[in-house]
């Protein structure tokens, strides 16, 4: 067997080979192979990941178990949830840094830079949606008195300057600002625009969050109460991520059924057929940053196409003629090979080499029909 192109490499054929080892490379060969054809660099090894996000599950299992109503039919380069085009939704962990204001700012409860690693995007992934998601640790906080609020702003980091005038604070740009008269436990924010622009590095320099509490009439009633007080709401905040959903269109075919049937034993027969296979993750050491599926039936072709050929084994003319010719010239010609004619997707879920939860759609993952070719 002889590796033809990155496209097979996804085909569960070669997938078996490059795990049994049957293509005779070493083993750390092989394991960068099938990860590049994953879209990684490295195996990942997740130091501290984060929980996943349940948004993140809830796609995932609507992908394998296709609802009964519409079986086989979910696009597989869309992602319905957010109504927009992909095949990649990763949620990326916030990389900033608590920030220390500089003087008694009293009514000033969080002041926090937000930083996401938008490189990990391969150049030809198309961003379909960025949204910002700020958690806090308790539901329905009130602003701590009659006619006050919070106010949440978010501005564009200003880039590192040399001088130190204007101040950091002055130079930054508002991107959004809102009030809220109580703060809830998940706010969502639409950054599409901004994460585009995102994918340039030199401009990624991410945000600066900032969670104050103010009166709205700007009275001066909330100056003379410990900090505290104002701010016990705000304490709660947990952290801040970037769900970001792209489309990577070389890895998009037209939409089509998903697998029909798994294969039920059937009789023993030397004809070329799918055989199952069950790949298992932590067979291969994948297990500690795979997150789901721990495997999965890939199968793989395997038997005989013998003369005279029969529809069945959805040859094509050429190899109706190569059996023949094999019949008369055994020595001199061989018998066609028995291959994956069909193959469908699988969705997986796994951490990347910087710990943020990714669902990858994958085609060409598993064998559903052979033939002789
Ligand atoms: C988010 O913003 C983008 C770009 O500004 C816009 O096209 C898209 O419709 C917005 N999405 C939602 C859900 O509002
Ligand atoms: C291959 O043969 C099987 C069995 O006859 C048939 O169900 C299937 O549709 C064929 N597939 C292709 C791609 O021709």
């Amino acid at each position: 067997m002889r590796l033809v192109s990155w496209r097979a490499v996804f085909a569960a054929g070669l997938f078996w080979a490059l795990i049994s080892g049957t293509l005779g490379m070493d083993l750390s060969t092989r394991e960068s192979l099938l990860l590049k054809s994953l879209g990684l660099s490295a195996k990942p090894s997740p130091r501290s990941p984060a929980p996943v996000p349940s948004v993140l599950w809830r796609i995932f299992q609507k992908r394998e178990i296709p609802s009964p109503w519409s079986p086989g039919q979910e696009d597989a380069c869309r992602v319905e949830e957010f109504n927009v085009p992909g095949n990649i939704v990763r949620v990326f962990s916030d990389q900033g840094h608590f920030l220390h204001s500089g003087g008694p700012r009293t009514l000033l409860c969080l002041e926090k830079h937000l930083y996401f690693t938008l490189s990990v995007l391969e150049d030809g992934e198309q961003l379909t949606m960025a949204q910002l998601q700020l958690q806090f640790g308790h539901n329905s906080y009130r602003a701590p008195g009659p006619g006050q609020v919070f106010e949440l702003r978010l501005y564009r980091a200003p880039p590192p300057s040399l001088r130190e005038l204007p101040s950091p604070a002055a130079r930054r740009r508002l991107l959004l600002a809102q009030s809220f008269a109580q703060l809830h436990k998940l706010l969502l924010f639409n950054l599409t625009q901004v994460g585009r622009d995102w994918r340039t590095p030199s401009r990624n320099l991410g945000l600066v969050l900032e969670i104050s509490v103010s009166s709205g009439t700007g009275s001066s009633a909330l100056l003379g109460r410990p900090p505290g007080n104002f701010c016990a709401g705000a304490d709660s905040f947990l952290d801040a991520s970037l769900l970001v959903v792209s489309l990577q269109p070389g890895q998009c075919k037209a939409s089509r059924k998903k697998r029909s049937s798994y294969y039920a034993p059937v009789m023993p027969s030397s004809l070329c057929k799918p055989r199952r296979l069950y790949i298992s993750f932590s067979d291969v050491g994948w297990e500690n940053w795979i997150i789901a599926p721990q495997g999965y039936m890939a199968n793989y072709c395997l038997g005989e196409c013998p003369f005279p050929l029969t529809t069945e084994l959805n040859s094509t003319n050429h190899a109706i003629l190569q059996t023949m010719v094999h019949s008369l010239d055994p020595e001199g010609t061989p018998q066609p090979c028995c291959v994956p004619v069909r193959l469908s997707p699988i969705s997986v879920l796994f951490y990347d080499n910087h710990d943020n939860v990714v669902l990858r759609h994958y085609e060409d993952m598993v064998v559903d029909e052979c033939g002789c070719r």
